[in-house]
């Protein structure tokens, strides 16, 4: 698939990773609809891009947040790609986190990026050519203190994405799984950022 054939959903858009990823879309010449809350943080790349960036405001752990994506992806027509970036963390012992922090990190990183596919995956195979791309993390494959709830939400998403890799095999829809390793967005607090360079972890 060319980028500049390329019409993608992408979530997270928003964040460090997803700003990176709209712009090296839009400038292949792709496509994109972006999802995300603080829109302010794509307004400056929305300017740059016109009609090839368009911005949805909504909140995937909410039904209505994900609907409203649903029907954007509608009106955009011909949507081929859909990167599921969106994400959250907390660097934290697990007997700190409070059972809100954990629902939540649940709720955005599994859960929602689980219904928001499924209800996507009709407009996805009626295309010649389709791809689902989970954003996992190296954390989706080691267990490390500090990351108990969070690796459990990657490893969720790895198993979801080779499960459904294999549901599709034989249609259209390829589905893939990115590991990225640490890398230097507004995800990481300062806490986790002391603990990359302690561990001499690279980070992008
Ligand atoms: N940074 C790393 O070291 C690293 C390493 C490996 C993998 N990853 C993965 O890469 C992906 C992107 O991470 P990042 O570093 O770019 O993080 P980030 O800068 O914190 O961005 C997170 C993105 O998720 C969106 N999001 C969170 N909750 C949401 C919700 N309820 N509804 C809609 N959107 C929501 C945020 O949108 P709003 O804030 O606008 O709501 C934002 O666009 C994540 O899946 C993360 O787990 C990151």
């Amino acid at each position: 698939m060319q980028l500049s054939e390329c019409r993608v959903v992408l979530t997270g858009a928003s964040g460090g990773i997803g700003q990176a990823l709209v712009e090296q879309l839009c400038d292949g010449g792709a496509t994109v609809l972006a999802v995300g809350r603080r829109m302010a943080e794509l307004q400056p790349l929305s300017e740059r891009f016109g009609e090839r960036l368009r911005l949805v405001n909504a909140d995937l752990t909410s039904s209505a947040g994900r609907q409203m994506v649903v029907e954007a992806t509608r009106r955009l027509e011909g949507v081929n790609v859909l990167l599921n970036a969106a994400g959250i963390n907390r660097f934290a012992l697990f007997e700190a986190l409070d059972e809100t922090q954990i629902e939540a990190m649940m709720a955005v990183n599994v859960t929602a990026t689980l219904q928001l596919t499924r209800q996507l995956l009709p407009l996805l195979r009626s295309q010649p050519e389709a791809l689902v791309a989970n954003l996992g993390s190296t954390y989706g494959s080691i267990g490390y203190p500090g990351y108990a709830t969070y690796c459990a939400s990657k490893f969720a998403l790895r198993g979801f994405t080779e499960a459904l890799r294999r549901e599709y095999a034989d249609t259209r829809v390829r589905v893939l799984y990115i590991a990225p390793r640490a890398t230097r967005t507004g995800m990481n607090d300062s806490a986790a950022m002391a603990l990359n360079a302690a561990l001499k972890s690279q980070c992008g």
